[in-house]
């Protein structure tokens, strides 16, 4: 499947719309078992937090994050039966290094690949049980981002943040077994690369710093999604930390949305035509979800031994007719 959509949005939509048109597919798609990601990116200012993460103390201006959260306990109310189960966790990249906004600020996070799987250990997962409770562990996570000011944007986040959503329920599988599924949902906000020329920032100082990093790190992005375009054998996913935690996101099991935030003014012409070559790099990029299936170790043994018995029991088949037939009136209750 190719990275489904490109989104461009406009000021004159509002939240709810923006949602219900770019994301609730891919939340729908989370709650079907397939991990899924929805991505903003764009230049400095041009609304990727407040698509993502909104206004918190305006209900209407709420983002994606809550809206989704929203959806999914929505869900999980509505289908008692499923058992469903959701965590979440809340990550922050600032200047290279990884916080647990769960967790104040934590730092004692360390990315691990295993089995081609990339994950963070020392993570704080939290259960959560209401959309209330998931949102006040989400507004807490918030007040731990760091902020900065500059001249494109009184209240700039610094810093790239993954904010996760992740879920169990079963499945019916006949009438006396149940699948597990398990899948997760990624919402990233990607701090802007910025030109210092405009956003101002002082000489030498800490936004210089931090705007150097930033413009580092989507760069590392963006060679990352240029080797995976052209088919590179070595894709240098590890050079930054956002783009090791995007490696499924871009290349693997997952459903991807990348959502462009441009700000049309004509000063902006350069930021907006380079927002719209990312956009084009990563359009044609392939990523190969399925459906996420858990089995524990009894399920799985019990599985094996009945897809023995039925290999045993077709090869009776070829053997002796008569005997197949007594084998199959014997396995017809067996549930497989
Ligand atoms: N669609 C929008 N409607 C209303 N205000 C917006 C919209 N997009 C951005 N803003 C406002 O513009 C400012 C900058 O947006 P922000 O999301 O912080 O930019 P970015 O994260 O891309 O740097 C914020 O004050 C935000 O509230
Ligand atoms: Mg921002």
């Amino acid at each position: 499947m190719f990275l489904s959509s490109v989104m461009c949005g406009f000021q004159t939509t509002n939240q709810q719309r923006a949602f219900e048109h770019c994301a609730k597919e891919y939340t729908d798609e989370f709650l079907n078992g397939y991990n899924a990601t929805i991505m903003a990116f764009g230049q400095v200012g041009a609304g990727k937090t407040y698509t993502m993460a909104g206004d918190t103390k305006i209900h209407v201006h709420r983002g994606f994050i809550q809206r989704a959260i929203g959806q999914v306990m929505e869900e999980k109310r509505a289908h008692p039966e499923a058992g469903i189960v959701v965590y979440m966790s809340y990550l922050e990249i600032y200047e290279e290094r990884m916080y647990d906004l769960l967790q104040q600020r934590s730092t004692d996070l360390m990315i691990i690949e295993e089995n081609g799987l990339i994950d963070i250990r020392g993570l704080a997962k939290i259960r959560v049980e209401t959309e209330a409770q998931a949102i006040k562990w989400f507004n807490e996570g918030e007040k731990q981002r760091s902020y900065g000011q500059h001249l494109l944007n009184q209240q700039s986040s610094r810093s790239h943040t993954f904010f996760t959503l992740y879920m169990e329920r079963r499945v019916g599988r006949f009438h006396t077994e149940h699948d597990t599924i398990v899948a997760k949902l990624t919402l990233v906000d990607l701090a802007g690369a910025e030109r210092l020329k405009k956003t101002n920032v002082e000489r030498g100082g800490r936004m210089r710093k931090e705007a150097c990093t930033i413009n580092k790190s989507i760069s590392y992005l963006e060679t990352a999604i240029y080797a995976l375009r052209v088919g590179q054998n070595y894709v240098p996913f590890r050079q930054g930390k956002a783009s090791t935690l995007l490696k499924e996101s871009l290349g693997g099991n997952c459903k991807t949305m990348i959502m462009i935030c441009l700000w049309l003014e004509d000063c902006f012409y350069d930021e907006t035509v380079n927002s719209l070559r990312f956009a084009q790099k990563v359009k044609f990029l392939k990523t190969y979800p399925f459906r996420n299936k858990k089995l524990d170790c009894a399920t799985a043994t019990k599985r094996f031994h009945i897809n023995n018995y039925t290999s045993f029991t077709t090869n009776c088949k070829s053997s002796t007719r008569s005997s197949f037939e007594g084998c199959v009136a014997g396995s017809a209750w067996l549930i497989f």
